[in-house]
């Protein structure tokens, strides 16, 4: 169903998509299964290859093909062992748009160039945004304090505006608490060209999130999240639970978190050799790689398991804006519709004012 109207922004344009819509790359629930309802539903999917080994991400990318013939993208988290040969593959695969975050990714901008691809750059501050650009970013995807994980220290109301007026020339996808038309209209408005909806998206009929905590979200308020440092090793924002809550409130022995990393690299396949010498290579970022590791089986826990009270599940503060599961299809168009109804009533204020103001003159 693409009943509401097409809009065009310059993200649009860039991706070729009917609305400035994406969903970011999210672990376990970003599938292709998601990917493509999104992508088919007049925006566009981004694949989380984060828990995939390159075979995997292989399987996927052609997987996500069989579903829609529309534009996606993967998500590469370039600090992880593993990410640099996942988006190794997506070159490979021609994938339309590669999402990469915390790394230097000039090879990737150069094997997009080759085939048309397009590289957004996932950043929190305008230094991060200005090595981005440098570094052949055809995009920003600007994430805010709102957001679900990994989000900076500066809200998107402040953040968008700001890099929107720092780099005019680069597009940017607003990410962190929006998850309405008046989100959209508002993103647009501040100077974003598109917004990514990870709550969002990730609490429809179409997403792999467990059911029952798809449920403990839409009953959370705005309030209910936490952000702390203390959970993955970089701050991140989580439902706020009795395990979360503890999780946060101090940082786990070094021999822990390196144990439990272990763990979860051969849970997900990754033979220790391979590991290794990724970790040893980047020994100044080795802490936060084994935390991030550590903190696996909590997010499964939540998200794939349904078990909210043990697990810790990733979440943003638009929680509060979340009070049903709709389908991807359902969802996008009331976004759409909402935004330009929303759009038209606040062009209306300015009509009025300037009615007014001509008779008074
Ligand atoms: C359930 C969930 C899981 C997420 N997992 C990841 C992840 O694995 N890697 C990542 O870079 N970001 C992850 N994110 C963050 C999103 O990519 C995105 O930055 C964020 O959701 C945007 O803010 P919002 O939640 O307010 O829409 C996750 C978000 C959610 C809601």
């Amino acid at each position: 169903m693409l009943g509401a109207p097409a809009i065009n922004t310059r993200i649009t344009a860039l991706l070729k998509c009917r609305y400035p819509l994406v969903l970011p790359g999210m672990s376990w629930i970003s599938t292709p299964e998601l990917v493509a309802a999104v992508s088919n539903a007049g925006g566009v999917g981004i694949l989380a290859t984060g828990p995939l080994n390159a075979t995997q991400t292989r399987e996927s990318i052609r997987r996500v093909r069989s579903l829609t013939d529309k534009p996606f993208g993967i998500g590469a988290t370039l600090l992880m062992p593993g990410a640099r040969e996942n988006a190794v593959v997506a070159l490979e695969e021609e994938v339309p748009l590669i999402n990469v975050s915390l790394g230097k990714a000039e090879w990737i901008a150069e094997g997009l160039q080759a085939y048309g691809g397009t590289l957004l750059s996932t950043v929190t501050n305008a230094k991060h945004a200005e090595a981005a650009i440098q570094a052949g970013a055809d995009a920003l995807m600007v994430t805010g304090h709102e957001a679900a994980a990994h989000g900076g220290d500066v809200t998107s109301l402040v953040l968008v505006p700001s890099l929107a007026a720092h780099f005019p020339e680069t597009p940017i996808v607003a990410a962190g608490g929006f998850a309405n038309g008046r989100g959209l209209a508002g993103a647009l408005v501040l100077g974003a060209d598109a917004i990514a909806m990870g709550s969002r998206f990730a609490v429809t009929k179409d997403s792999p999130l467990a059911q029952a905590t798809k449920e403990a979200i839409v009953d959370a308020g705005e309030s209910e999240t936490i952000y702390g440092k203390n959970f993955d090793g970089i701050p991140a924002r989580v439902l706020r639970t009795t395990a979360s809550q503890k999780v946060m409130a101090r940082r786990p022995f070094l021999a822990t978190i390196v144990f439990r990393a272990f763990q979860a690299a051969q849970k997900l396949g990754m033979p220790i050799w391979k590991v290794l010498p990724g970790l040893l290579t980047q020994w100044d970022k080795m802490f936060i790689v084994a935390q991030f590791g550590a903190a696996t089986e909590a997010i499964t826990k939540a998200t794939v398991d349904g078990n909210v009270a043990e697990g810790v599940q990733f979440i943003g503060q638009s929680a509060g804006m979340i009070n049903d599961i709709p389908s991807v299809d359902d969802l996008v168009q009331r976004i759409m519709e909402e935004a330009r109804h929303v759009s038209t009533e606040k062009a209306c204020l300015f009509e009025e004012l300037d009615f007014v103001s001509n008779r008074v003159a």
